[in-house]
């Protein structure tokens, strides 16, 4: 068939699927579009799984889904820390385990890296941003170095695969390349893109972003379990032996990811999916909260959560959900396959935004109120069908500090002032002196790299090597 047959029947075949659903007008432009054009058009209408979106754009576009909340949630039970007494032992075991199993090379990071990062602002990857209070290391880098030193301390070939999304991806990926993938093997670095889904306006018809582009989104984290498989990365993993991921998302520079405690709990007590909690800043901070409905946890976000339940009080008057989601979490690769080979279908969320458009007229249209709806899945809905779902609470002053705003609360100055509040801690955990001012506030900017510490045990043994810190100055350590 000649190029010019082929598209044709394409553009045909493409005719056909969207009239059955009144969509045609997204090849409104066709007749002026040159060859290249036409090629990103049809691909585009060709990525549509009308599968899954015909229910959907029922379900979700023309009416607001029945997404009612269970009333009947209850907090979850939650492996703290310190241990108790009697669970000392457990905890001691679960260390070692966790340690052996990241040794035995049982253990893969996956950084979700695939969201548009909107409320930012930052143009490019926010992996590529600059995140630590001094020494200019952005969140790739960080995560880089720390898998590195986990290989080193571990002795293990622990790879490192990241989510895109097909509007990051060749950005991520000639990011990575320029910086050398930070020293590791171009071989254990590996990018996987997600899914598309289009947008619709209130009616349920498609929107053009371009004359020759739909307006596509990624489909959420929860595209996740579907791209591992269908980009062939879950049989990587398999190959190299691989039985649990250690999952986390690109916004948390604090994050631990290969926690023995964690790790080693996780696979004690059976778990197929376990997730760290962390205490929660205020009633309304805008984290998932983890819950118990039926029997089963689940992940209410915070615009979900009743008032009366966020605000509810237990006896001693502390908050009765207190365990929000700093979204770190680990799943066995074989749960893994299994959701997916049974076809698990995740449930997808509405979202309204505003989307720009191409209007009747030809016209490019930048609404700033919600004219559209998006569809996303989430990783936590699959949750509930872990077997021995393990919950971890973590103190999120060591843990979790996410950039996701320009300012204000979880943005790039509050992550920095946390990053160097845990760095000083560590520092004076392990006997050095640091300056601070008379409202006990670090007198001093500091960042610790992951290769001269993965905590503040690894301090303690380097302390010696840590410079004098004089106040009002600012030390990249490493
Ligand atoms: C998310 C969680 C929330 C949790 C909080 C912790 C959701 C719906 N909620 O909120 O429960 O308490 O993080 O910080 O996720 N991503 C993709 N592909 C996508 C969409 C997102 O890879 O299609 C990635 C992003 O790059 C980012 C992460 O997922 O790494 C989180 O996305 P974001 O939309 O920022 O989640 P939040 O609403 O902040």
């Amino acid at each position: 068939m000649s190029n010019s047959a082929s598209i044709e029947s394409r553009y045909q075949a493409c005719l056909a699927k969207l009239r059955k659903r009144g969509q045609e007008h997204v090849l409104r432009w066709w007749d002026d579009l040159g060859p290249a054009d036409r090629e990103h058009l049809l691909t585009d209408i060709e990525s549509i799984p009308w599968e899954i979106l015909d229910r959907l754009i029922r379900s979700h576009v023309l009416i607001r889904p029945d997404h009612t909340v269970p009333r009947d949630l209850s907090p979850p039970t939650v492996y703290k820390q310190p241990p108790t007494p009697g669970q000392r032992a457990l905890y001691d075991q679960a260390v070692r385990l966790g340690r052996d199993l990241i040794r035995t090379g049982k253990v893969a990071a996956l950084t979700v890296a695939g969201g548009q990062g909107t409320r930012l602002g930052f143009d490019g990857p926010k992996g590529a941003l600059e995140v630590t209070p001094v020494g200019g290391k952005t969140l790739f880098e960080l995560f880089a170095e720390t898998i590195k030193a986990a290989r080193r301390c571990y002795d293990s070939p622990i790879p490192w695969y990241i989510m895109t999304s097909p509007a990051n991806h060749e950005q991520t990926a000639e990011y990575l390349k320029s910086r050398d993938f930070f020293g590791l093997p171009e071989t254990d670095v590996i990018l996987f893109r997600q899914g598309m889904l289009p947008a619709f306006d209130f009616q349920g018809r498609l929107l053009l972003a371009r004359k020759h582009r739909l307006a596509l989104a990624p489909d959420g984290h929860g595209g996740s379990l579907k791209a591992l498989v269908a980009s062939g990365a879950l049989s990587d993993l398999c190959t190299r032996g691989i039985e649990i991921i250690t999952y986390f998302q690109v916004d948390n520079p604090l994050v631990k990811p290969f926690d023995p405690l964690f790790i080693g709990l996780h696979a004690k007590t059976g778990s197929e999916m376990s997730t760290k909690v962390t205490p929660k800043a205020d009633d309304l901070e805008r984290v998932g909260n983890v819950c118990v409905h039926d029997g089963k946890v689940v992940v209410i976000e915070y615009f979900d959560l009743p008032d009366e339940l966020a605000h509810a009080r237990n006896q001693d008057g502390s908050r009765k959900f207190d365990a929000g989601n700093p979204a770190i979490h680990l799943l066995n690769v074989d749960f893994v396959d299994r959701v997916v080979a049974r076809s698990f279908q995740m449930p997808f969320r509405r979202a309204d935004k505003a989307v720009a458009y191409v209007d009747q007229t030809g016209s490019l249209q930048e609404p700033t109120a919600p004219n559209a709806v998006k569809l996303e899945a989430f990783i936590f809905d699959v949750l509930p069908l872990a077997a021995n779902p393990l919950l971890l609470e973590v103190d999120r002053a060591e843990e979790f500090s996410p950039v996701k705003n320009a300012t204000g609360v979880d943005s790039l100055e509050s992550s920095k002032r946390d990053q160097n509040a845990r760095a000083c801690r560590w520092l004076e955990s392990a006997g050095v002196t640091v300056p601070r001012k008379p409202d006990g506030q670090p007198d001093v900017t500091i960042a610790i790299s992951p290769s001269f510490a993965l905590d503040a045990e690894d301090v303690k043994e380097s302390r010696h090597q840590v410079p004098v810190l004089k106040p009002g100055g600012a030390v990249y350590i490493e």
